[in-house]
């Protein structure tokens, strides 16, 4: 999308009257490795993409805040008031972005006194594990500096995004997400260590290959409580760790030194949720370094393996996603494939060898649609920058 077709769509719902809107950018991210890591204090290793939020928006002269969002032209125009900043259950995708106000206020007393109309529109699959909701907090966040002159750098924006997700839309999510678009790097995935937010940028040069993301197009439904469900899991293992050793998260421990002490958790299940978070932490590490070295093929090996733990040790896979990496692996121009973000549908990603592409979407693809009964969707993504002024 242009900027010129993002202001006339904004036009043609709020009209010209007020001037030229604000426009942003706001993109989506893929997780290379590190998944169910960074509620852990551990390390993950996401890149954002050219796929995003697209806004347009201009300052109201009440108190009215509407949103209008090109995807859904059915839901019209949604009104909120800044009188009435609380959490609305029959609001949908609007509490997204009146999260952010009211986080601002929180966070930084910075309050909103004016109204405003939103236009967006977004490209990233809708329910894909993209993180089109994280998207979505990120650019507000933006269009809020930009109207109002807040003036809060992107760092802080991925941690209000994820203040708001946590605290006003009640998802206990990490801050993976919102850091990820908030400062992403063209051609750059991030090596993010949560526990300390030191990051490092690192070039994701890969010479004759793609990155591939497949969508399950599975309606996610009750993923939201099953992932708050993970995190208590990984909580409560970690409260069990510490009766037997000083360790402030899961990610803090090498595999050695949690065979050690795993069976201070009392229960297999959260045992097994406890060792995914350990050991995918420490192969993100290690992927990282493999990259590092150009062993593009050693990191694809790594995304395998983090895949299966996912789905034997965290289960958060389930058929579809299980389905889109195992078919994956069978092709021989994959270097390595896994799901991506959350689970319990959504995406999976593949590094995928430039000669293999066409035959990996069309088999994949088949073998999707036999084993689930629908297509999957598949996207060759690129690497962007962070999310600002479009
Ligand atoms: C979602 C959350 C992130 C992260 C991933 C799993 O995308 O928003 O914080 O926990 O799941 O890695």
């Amino acid at each position: 999308m242009t900027r010129e077709e993002l202001i006339g769509s904004f036009y043609e719902i709020y009209g010209k009257n007020g001037g030229a809107p604000v426009t942003v950018f706001s993109p989506g991210r893929v997780n290379l490795i590190g998944e169910h890591t960074d509620y852990n204090g551990g390390h993950v290793f996401p890149a954002a993409l050219t796929i995003g939020t697209y806004f347009a928006a201009r300052k109201r002269a009440d108190r009215e805040v509407r949103f209008y969002s090109g995807n859904f032209p059915k839901k019209g125009i949604v009104s909120r008031s800044l009188d009435e900043l609380e959490f609305d259950p029959e609001k949908g995708f609007s509490n997204y972005l009146m999260g952010m106000i009211w986080a601002y206020e929180k966070r930084y007393g910075f309050r909103v006194t004016e109204g405003i109309d939103v236009y967006l529109w977004g490209n990233i699959p809708n329910a894909s594990g993209l993180s089109s909701s994280a998207s979505v907090e990120v650019g507000m966040g933006k269009v809020l500096n930009e109207l109002f002159g807040f003036d809060v750098p992107n760092l802080e924006i991925a941690l209000t995004g994820q203040y708001s997700e946590n605290r006003y839309n009640g998802v206990n999510c990490g801050i993976m997400d919102q850091f990820a678009i908030a400062m992403g790097k063209k051609d750059r995935a991030m090596f993010l260590d949560t526990a300390t937010l030191d990051f490092e940028y690192v070039p994701v040069a890969l010479e004759g290959m793609k990155i591939v993301i497949s969508c399950t197009n599975k309606k996610r439904g009750l993923a939201d409580s099953k992932y708050n469900e993970r995190r208590s899991e990984c909580e409560t293992a970690l409260k069990e760790l510490q009766t037997v050793k000083d360790v402030r998260a899961l990610g803090e421990l090498t595999s050695e030194e949690f065979e050690a002490i795993k069976d201070a958790i009392g229960d297999p299940v959260r045992m097994r949720r406890a060792r995914h978070a350990v050991y995918e932490n420490e192969r993100t590490v290690k992927a990282v370094k493999l990259l590092f070295e150009g062993d593009v093929e050693g990191f694809g090996k790594l995304m395998n393996a983090s895949h299966v733990s996912l789905r034997d040790d965290y289960e958060v896979t389930g058929m579809e996603l299980d389905t889109l990496a195992e078919e994956s692996w069978k092709i021989e121009g994959v270097l390595g494939a896994r799901m991506t973000g959350a689970g319990f549908g959504g995406c999976a990603v593949a590094i995928v060898k430039d000669e293999a592409v066409d035959e990996y979407i069309e088999k994949v693809g088949a073998a999707y649609e036999k084993k689930i009964g629908y297509p999957a969707s598949f996207y060759v993504v690129e690497i962007g920058d962070g999310t600002d002024v479009f």
